[in-house]
């Protein structure tokens, strides 16, 4: 008798749904059918007639051990794959100087195949093992190396964008950048032959840099380019002042820094802005409006002290809203840092709530004189109001089917909902010299928690994307 499903586990599945932002379900069985999806997630008191319905036998069922649990794999809805070479260094400088003094000449190394070919397979195996199985990466301006990056992603089993990069003015690195018609011809280049490939789960996303480094004229192409063909489109919004200030003074026919996207028809409901520390709450009505998400990168933002996001108030706008590494403005490839950094941040808020205090980061650079003033007035959430800081669940939320949200890919991945596809960690709390310690007391819950503000790559014993096993990693 052949199974119609292709494996079974059973155990502690722990997810988000749309109605819970944690939902722990003890003791359930799923099953998962040959093309990676979900066929049922349900208690184990109904094994034998899920077994009848599915065909399967005991001897197909997985059990997981003690204190396991299945949680959906992490959504990273930014990262910068080329960058991972310098991450964890080079954090002294605010956003603008730090682009020009350590990104744009580290990026200039793309254009060699074979240089890209190392980095870039070090970072989608550092990123799976960490748990994150879809990434949203930035590559470079230079389209072979870029379409590398989504080979070695695919190779290697990632849900994954690729986004080629288009820059068409960098005044301070010239030989970092593309003519516009350049630009433009090889953003179709990369579509069209990353499309001829036909990966079932890597995609292409249009990836202007950010308004700074583009003229009107392409970001207006790249608009109309990502209507025909369909793709996502991703960049970078309002995360430091010295950038809006450069955005205001590039583009001063429009309203704002969302503006200039908008109206290039550069904010779809497949569009992923990184930051947004400063947008307003016009802004972010427009963002509503278009179903255009936000990636919160709070390492990146604290990194290079370029602001903070209010989370509260982009939920509160109901702005579609995932979480983002943003190596190597941020310094980790992981989302469980990701997950701890978007907490303290938001602590911090609630404190200077409480408390009515403003920051001025303003004298953090000051020795070298690059002083960036931060608008914290304008940031900061006002006293008067109640504000409620983000639980851990929320957090948990935002690093899974949110992310998905953000990304538009939530019919299919994001969490264990019956239809979507298996995206899976296997969390192994209790390993020797492991990162965590779990006591006869603890919960299920202590135990999610504690892995998620203590555990790492050591406790991610498998990772699954769309149901095939791709963590344990193949040897190099
Ligand atoms: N804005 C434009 N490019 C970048 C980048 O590479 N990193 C960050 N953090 N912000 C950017
Ligand atoms: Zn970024």
């Amino acid at each position: 008798m052949t199974s119609k499903v292709a494996y079974c586990i059973k155990g502690t599945f722990v997810h988000a749904t749309d109605s819970s932002p944690i939902e722990i379900l003890q003791n359930h069985i799923m099953g998962v059918n040959s093309k990676g999806k979900i066929e049922f997630l349900e208690h184990a008191r109904e094994q034998l007639k899920l077994a009848k319905k599915w065909r399967f036998s005991e001897s197909d069922i997985r059990e997981l051990g003690s204190h396991e649990f299945c949680m959906p794999g992490m959504v990273d809805t930014h990262i910068h794959a080329p960058q991972y070479s310098f991450s964890g260094t080079a954090l002294d400088l605010p956003l603008l100087e730090w682009l020009d003094k350590y990104t744009f000449p580290t990026e200039k190394k793309y254009k060699e195949v074979d240089f890209a070919k190392n980095i870039y397979t070090s970072i989608v195996r550092r990123t799976l093992r960490n748990g994150t199985t879809t990434a949203c990466y930035f590559a470079t301006i230079y389209t072979d190396s870029s379409l590398l990056l989504a080979e070695i992603a695919h190779n290697y089993g990632q849900r994954a964008f690729v986004g080629k990069v288009c820059m068409d003015i960098n005044n301070f690195v010239p030989n970092y950048k593309e003519t516009t018609d350049e630009s433009i011809a090889e953003t179709e280049r990369f579509v069209k032959t990353f499309l001829e490939r036909k990966y079932c789960r890597v995609k292409p996303i249009i990836t202007p840099r950010f308004a700074v480094s583009c003229s009107e004229k392409l970001l207006q192409e790249l608009g109309e380019l990502a209507i025909i063909h369909g793709t996502h489109i991703q960049s970078h919004i309002s995360e430091a002042d010295g950038e809006i200030n450069l955005v205001k003074t590039l583009f001063p026919n429009y309203k704002n820094y969302t503006d200039v996207y908008d109206k290039n028809k550069l904010l779809t409901d497949k569009t992923v802005m990184a930051h947004g520390c400063y947008l307003s709450d016009e802004e972010l009505a427009i963002f509503r409006e278009r179903g255009a998400a936000i990636s919160h990168c709070p390492n990146s933002n604290i990194s290079l002290c370029s602001g903070h996001l209010d989370v509260r108030k982009v939920l509160e706008h109901k702005v579609k809203l995932g979480l983002g590494t943003d190596v190597a403005g941020g310094y980790s490839p992981s989302m469980l840092d990701a997950f701890r950094r978007t907490m303290d941040m938001s602590k911090v808020l609630y404190i200077q709530h409480e408390l009515g205090q403003k920051i001025d980061c303003s004298s953090l650079y000051s020795p070298r004189g690059n002083q960036q003033t931060m608008p914290a007035s304008k940031a900061l959430p006002n006293k008067k109001e109640k504000y409620t800081a983000l639980t851990y669940k929320e957090a948990f939320r935002l690093a899974t089917l949110g992310g998905s949200q953000a990304l538009n890919i939530d019919d299919v991945t994001g969490n264990f909902q019956v239809g979507k596809e298996f995206d899976a960690i296997l969390v192994s709390p209790c390993v020797p010299d492991g990162p965590l310690d779990v006591f006869a007391d603890d919960t299920v819950e202590d135990i999610v928690q504690k892995f998620l503000y203590l555990g790492d790559d050591r406790n991610i014993k498998e990772v699954y994307v769309a149901g095939k096993q791709v963590v344990p990693l193949p040897n190099a």
